[in-house]
């Protein structure tokens, strides 16, 4: 495969083995890795490191590096590196349950920081200096310009930020995801910011490839292995309820004249839960629909089959294997109303205003007055990560969030006096949403807002607690603006921690 993928034959010879191109990486780098929800990451290099962390900690060396990436990516990265205790620091979501054991078992350092400042923070060196980076392709151009691959997450800061660029050509991606992508080389640090100039979801304001300085690729690592495949289950009674009282939310701010008649550009988290929405808004009666996204999953797919989305723009695919065959099967069709971007332009802030997206992600609990909590367990553990919900749910136009009423088979409220952690406060959450009801919080002071999400969201076999909880709150509560009674607050979260009932 080496001369149609890699078509620039001053770079050949730097073709090696992925386990002599791991021995360019020293113990304690920082390394910039590719991937985002399980495309686009390397795929042998990785798990090469965690062969050459092995050996080295048999013969009694500590070896560990810091693993930056996109996103979340998949067990041959994340799993592999985790396994072997080979990661020190990991930024900016994962949601590997290895990595999550050791982080919640405080053996690995993780910044959870939003998905479109991590190119920022890295420009301006608050994360330190990134030593290497291990990119992905589909493929190298006769000029050393790159060809990116199904995601395309930071990987534009890492081929520019890093001291040694590792590629692994990947010739399982398809040839024809070339042209697909809008690199835009435009991003300034303050004070020389101009404005983005993306007025539609369709704009291409860049370049379909990746720009890599030759002289700091040091290895090309062939690959020819798939990307992780997303499975979905189809959509259960409580994500059809949900999607179907967001439709109904939908119909009637069409009509009250809030939203024009095709919405306005979507964004869906990931998730069974956004795909049944996504499903929902497939049989729904809106037409010529838009998509600016982080992640493109199977339900945006299929609207796009079905003509009901026009134009989706995202930083990567997740799919299912059938999915992915219907991209590949398909690719023609979809090159034109497909446009990925880098992770720094599909979740960036003025954009996501300018656009006027519309935001909807899960969360784990939400509490009486509309804080979000989207990454905690119990206060203390991590799931994931904030991921890009708050680029979205901060700067859209509106914000929804979403979740079940109750986990664990019911033994858990997910909607609670106050949340065990905030990602969101209550001033970025619009809208809450559970297979109950919708709570539409706009325009709603702190206690009305609370009997909104008490009466709209809780699950029946909760709300007479959560009453009661607010009815003393209210009495007790020396201040009457945010009633609570800050001695019970977390009783809720201690008895499930204690496997007792809420
Ligand atoms: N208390 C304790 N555990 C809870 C809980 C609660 N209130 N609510 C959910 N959980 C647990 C579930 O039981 C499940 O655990 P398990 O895997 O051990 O069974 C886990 O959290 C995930 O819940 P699930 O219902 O499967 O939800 P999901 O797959 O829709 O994920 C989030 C929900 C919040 C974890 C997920 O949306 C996320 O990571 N969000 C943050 C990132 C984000 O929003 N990105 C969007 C931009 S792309």
């Amino acid at each position: 495969m080496s001369e149609s993928r890699i078509q620039c034959s001053a770079l050949r010879s730097k073709i090696m083995s992925a386990a002599e191109a791991a021995r360019l990486i020293q113990n304690g780098a920082n390394v910039g890795m590719s991937g985002f929800t399980g495309s686009g990451y390397p795929k042998v290099l990785p798990a090469a490191l965690a062969e050459r962390i092995t050996t080295a900690n048999a013969k009694g060396e500590r070896f560990r590096v810091g693993v930056w990436t996109g996103a979340s990516t998949a067990p041959e990265l994340d799993g592999a590196l985790a396994a072997v205790d080979g990661i020190e620091m990991r930024l900016p979501y994962q949601s590997d349950p290895a990595c999550r054991k050791r982080i919640n078992a405080g053996e690995m350092e993780y910044i959870d920081i939003h998905l479109s400042h991590v190119a920022q923070f890295v420009w301006s060196g608050f994360l330190g200096k990134l030593d290497v980076a291990v990119v992905e392709v589909g493929g190298i151009l006769e000029d050393g310009r790159l060809i990116p691959s199904s995601s395309i997450g930071n990987n534009k800061t890492w081929l520019d930020q890093a001291d040694k660029v590792i590629l692994e050509v990947n010739s399982w991606q398809n040839s024809r995801l070339e042209g697909m992508h809008d690199i835009y080389y435009g991003t300034q640090l303050p004070p020389n910011r101009k404005p983005i100039p993306l007025v539609k979801v369709s704009d291409r304001i860049g370049e379909p490839y990746l720009r890599c300085d030759p002289s700091k690729i040091v290895a090309i690592v062939e690959t020819h292995s798939p990307d992780r495949n997303t499975a979905f289950s189809p959509p259960d009674e409580n994500s059809r309820l949900i999607a179907g009282h967001i439709l109904e939310f939908f119909k009637h701010e069409v009509k009250k004249g809030r939203l024009p008649a095709n919405l306005l550009p979507l964004q869906s988290g990931v998730g069974n839960i956004a795909n049944a929405v996504m499903a929902g808004l497939n049989d729904g009666p809106f037409e010529n629909l838009t998509a600016y996204t982080e992640v493109l999953q199977d339900g945006m797919l299929e609207m796009l089959k079905s003509g009901k989305l026009t134009c989706a723009s995202a930083t990567a695919f997740s799919l299912s294997s059938d999915a992915l065959g219907e991209l590949n099967a398909n690719l023609d069709f979809y090159h034109d109303r497909i446009i990925l971007r880098a992770q720094e332009i599909s979740n960036h802030p003025e954009v996501i205003r300018r656009l006027g997206v519309i935001a909807m992600n899960g969360m784990i609990e939400a509490d009486i007055y509309g804080n979000v909590n989207s990454t905690h367990v119990m206060g203390s553990q991590i799931m994931n990560g904030i991921g890009g919900s708050g680029d979205f749910a901060r700067n859209g136009y509106l914000s929804i969030f979403m979740t079940p009423s109750q986990a664990k088979g019911g033994a858990i409220s997910c909607i609670v006096p106050m949340v065990s952690h905030v990602d969101h406060t209550e001033h970025d959450v619009q809208v809450l949403v559970t297979e109950q009801g919708l709570a539409d919080l706009r325009g709603l002071s702190p206690r009305q807002r609370a009997k909104a999400v008490i009466e709209n969201c809780a699950h029946p076999n909760f709300k007479p607690a959560l009453r009661d909880y607010y009815n003393r709150a209210l009495d007790q509560s020396p201040g009457k603006h945010t009633p609570h009674l800050l001695e019970e607050v977390y009783n809720w979260h201690l008895s499930a921690l204690r496997g007792e009932p809420m």
